[in-house]
């Protein structure tokens, strides 16, 4: 156990595999104190092949214990994505005294065709037994479309009725069962690809004043209504995360008392010379809230993470070259939380490179950071804060609170130009703090 994890490249605070490929989250659920993320994975190679469902627990979402792959290939073909819910009412009939069933429903993948199955377990996700009638949807006649698949289920609570969000065709569909296992074609949103996920947020944390989000696997969402049947989008589309971050999934079930809308992302990060590839990123809170620009989805780091970084440095209005200067020492650190504000002043265009890679690149002429549209929230003082967490392998940015955050490789042997360096026209660095990081494999 003990070289497990040790690896030199191997990220330290967030969640890889032991070994082999990891894509998609999956089934994300939080149940009886413990959050399951189960994840695409080929557990024999470094290659996206032999698609199965790979299992992670933990009760804080940072510190996971992987436990045996939970759904392996069959005959029908190999395990796409999907989700998990918990059938307290017994719908589908797979209870067991007073143990409610985990139903998984996801894609199995043929070269013929895609189709939605479900599994159940009664041991809290550890062995799955797969339904003797699958597949429940088999949309490929219907459409003609092999594109059909990443089951996205929950409980319409105002229709007692459960809601299958599906990509199908060119957007997402919405089916409506009783029992998880008859699902009928309702509605159909375009214009989103894989990895569907459709949930209420309150507005500017006003529990009754809601909103619905449809979300696709590259972090675009569409603001609207639900009504069990139909969303309407009352938005265009967005994009809120930009970056290595791919089809991220929202947890299900977290209790009412917490309230807490978390998700996870697939980082595509590539680890060559290590045994697993492929990482997650940060558990993420994602709230709705009114910008200057209309309703926005904001992302941060859920609290739990907080207790992964300790503040060892901080200075305030320093300019550009003195906070190079005081940030030397950290050049070469693998891990590293740096949270700092720039007043950009005269600068049109500014920002902070690392051993030149651009953490920040913020354009105000043509309102570009990091290459996407960006509008900073606060104009008049002119300034931008970033939060930013350096983890051997990658780099994950949130950008004022949250309102756009990113996420890159970090190219951990680029280091023959200069290390931390702030760069733009009289920029000033209004403050600078330094956090070291905790690993979580110890
Ligand atoms: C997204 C995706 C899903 C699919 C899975 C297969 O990354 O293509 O649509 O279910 O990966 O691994």
């Amino acid at each position: 156990q003990d070289s497990l994890y040790k690896e030199k490249n191997r990220p330290q605070f967030h969640f890889t595999s032991r070994r082999g490929w990891i894509n998609d989250p999956n089934g994300l659920i939080f149940y009886e104190g413990e959050y399951h993320l189960f994840y695409q994975h080929n557990p024999y190679e470094k290659e996206w092949e032999n698609m199965s469902w790979g299992h992670a627990v933990s009760k804080d979402m940072l510190h996971w214990n992987e436990l045996p792959t939970a759904l392996s290939p069959d005959k029908m073909g190999t395990m796409f994505s999907g989700s998990t819910v918990i059938d307290y009412d017994n719908t589908a009939g797979f209870n067991k005294g007073n143990t409610p069933a985990m139903i998984a429903t996801y894609t199995v993948f043929s070269e013929e065709k895609q189709v939605q199955c479900m599994a159940y377990s009664l041991d809290k996700g550890r062995t799955w037994t797969k339904y003797s009638k699958n597949p429940l949807i088999d949309s490929k006649a219907k459409w003609n479309s092999s594109d059909t698949r990443d089951p996205r289920v929950f409980w319409y609570k105002p229709g007692n009725h459960w809601v299958l969000v599906l990509n199908e065709r060119d957007g997402h569909s919405i089916y409506n069962s009783k029992n998880l296992k008859d699902w009928t074609f309702k509605s159909h949103v375009t214009s989103f690809w894989e990895c569907p996920d459709l949930f209420e947020l309150p507005i500017d944390g006003n529990k009754s004043k809601t909103k619905w989000v449809m979300y696709g696997a590259s972090a675009t969402y569409m603001v609207g209504s639900f009504d069990g049947e139909a969303f309407t989008p009352e938005s265009g589309k967005h994009q809120f995360v930009t970056g290595t971050i791919y089809a991220a999934q929202t947890i299900a079930n977290v209790p009412e008392a917490d309230g807490r809308r978390i998700q996870i992302g697939w980082g595509r990060v590539s680890h060559p010379g290590m045994p697993f590839n492929g990482m997650m990123l940060m558990p993420t809170e994602l709230t709705l809230k009114t910008t200057k620009e209309g309703i926005r989805l904001l992302s941060v780091p859920v609290k739990e993470t907080d207790q992964l970084f300790t503040k060892i440095n901080q200075w305030n209005s320093l300019s550009g070259k003195d906070a190079d200067t005081k940030l030397a020492e950290y050049n070469r650190a693998d891990c590293l939380r740096i949270k700092t504000t720039i007043k950009l002043s005269h600068a049109t265009r500014a920002g902070l490179n690392l051993f030149g890679q651009h953490l920040i690149d913020y354009d105000l002429n043509s309102n570009l950071l990091n290459g996407t549209f960006y509008s900073p929230q606060d104009m008049t003082s002119m300034t931008i804060t970033a939060d930013i967490y350096i983890d051997r392998t990658s780099i994950e940015v949130f950008i004022d609170g949250g309102v756009y955050s990113y996420s890159m490789e970090r190219k951990p042997d680029a280091r023959n130009t200069e290390g931390f360096k702030f760069w733009g026209n009289t920029i000033e660095i209004k403050d600078l703090e330094i956090y070291n990081a905790k690993s979580i494999w110890n």
